[in-house]
């Protein structure tokens, strides 16, 4: 089984402070990100038995993309702090292990060198920029470089939390955005726009004609407004404690997404999943697919492209197990009644 515990002590132990600091972070001194992972283990697993299970099946669909996984890259900033071959190493452990990338716009690389080396398939995260020509010159360049979806992240409204975490995000970072020629790292963080409306998710399709995925989604009304506005899908997350202290963990704002969307959109999920049971609890609670945020920095920083491929086969194989001790042959038979939530 992978051990998630031993890969972040192996990271932290390779990367230089300030690095493990960025990665590490959250928005408040009170809480680690170990609070969202906690959050999943409120769900015990309800195993089924006698039903004959000949084999186990971990395919996905998410989106138009048919992947053997549903266990995906969220889409994380900077990696080559975390390793020199940066974003590209990343893909080329993720489409070894057959998974889908999001690569953010925070990237290191710029989105057509990324997408040269790519060969598995990949979203494109964007950020609103305040000035606008700065995201259409971007886009513009995600489209050209073939990304199939994009990743609109919403929530995140310039507020850096604590100190500690607000120079751990505005302290020049050794390293360049690959996407905004001439920006240093804080100039690139300042220039996010901070008051985006939901007509802004219209102006990106537009700009692209690709399918927008909203992320940062938690309350379930902010989910039914989005499924009415016929958005490509959601992702619930709270952008791994970074932006809110006290927010709710994403295994507990899954289930009322779910709910509230009624299957008009199909949702994904990120935010403390560590191991093959977190995947499970998510795809019963109705996500399609899951995404997996710090880990994958810390398999980067611990073992490059392999170390990133060994990560997401050993959380789909670990699913694999999970799924056959809870007898759903396929995700589609991860369902509801497989957990019970506990009450303590
Ligand atoms: C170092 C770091 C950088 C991140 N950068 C981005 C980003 O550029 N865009 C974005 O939408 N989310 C970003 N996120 C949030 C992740 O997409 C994801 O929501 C979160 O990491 C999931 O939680 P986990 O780290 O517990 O798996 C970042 C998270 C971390 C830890």
């Amino acid at each position: 089984m992978i051990n998630t515990d031993e890969l972040r002590d192996r990271a932290r132990a390779t990367l230089d402070p300030a690095a493990w600091q960025y990665l590490a972070g959250t928005a408040g001194a009170s809480e680690t990100a170990d609070r969202d992972a906690l959050a999943w283990h409120a769900f015990d697993l309800v195993p089924r038995f006698l039903r004959g299970l000949a084999s186990v099946d971990t395919a996905a669909r998410i989106g138009a993309d048919e992947l053997s996984t549903p266990v995906m890259v969220a889409a994380t900033a900077a990696h080559r702090l975390a390793h020199p071959d940066a974003e590209i190493a990343t893909a080329a452990g993720a489409s070894a292990a057959g998974a889908l990338m999001v690569y953010s716009s925070s990237a290191t690389l710029e989105v057509g060198e990324f997408a040269r080396s790519v060969t598995g398939p990949w979203w494109a995260q964007v950020y609103l920029m305040r000035d606008r020509e700065r995201t259409r010159d971007y886009l513009r360049r995600v489209v050209a470089a073939g990304a199939s979806a994009l990743v609109l992240t919403v929530d995140y409204v310039g507020v850096t939390g604590t100190a500690r975490f607000g120079s751990a995000t505005s302290t020049p970072l050794p390293v360049r955005p690959g996407n905004y020629p001439g920006l240093s790292w804080p100039e690139m963080t300042a220039g996010i726009e901070p008051d985006l409306t939901i007509d802004d998710i219209d102006w990106v399709a537009t700009q692209t004609g690709l399918p927008v995925w909203v992320k940062g989604v938690l309350h379930p009304a902010d989910a039914a407004l989005l499924a009415a506005r016929g958005v490509a899908g959601i992702i619930v997350s709270n952008h791994g404690r970074r932006q809110l202290d006290g927010v709710l963990p994403t295994a507990h704002a899954l289930g009322p997404v779910v709910s509230a969307v009624a299957g008009r959109v199909p949702v994904l999920v990120d935010g403390g999943i560590r191991s093959g049971a977190d995947v499970a609890r998510a795809l019963a609670l109705g996500a399609a697919g899951v995404g997996i945020g710090r880990p994958v920095l810390w398999a980067l920083a611990a073992g490059g492209a392999a170390g990133v491929e060994l990560l997401l086969r050993g959380l789909t194989t670990d699913l694999r197990q999970v799924m056959a001790s809870l007898g759903a042959a396929s995700v589609a038979g991860l369902t509801p009644d497989l957990l019970r939530r506990r009450s303590d």
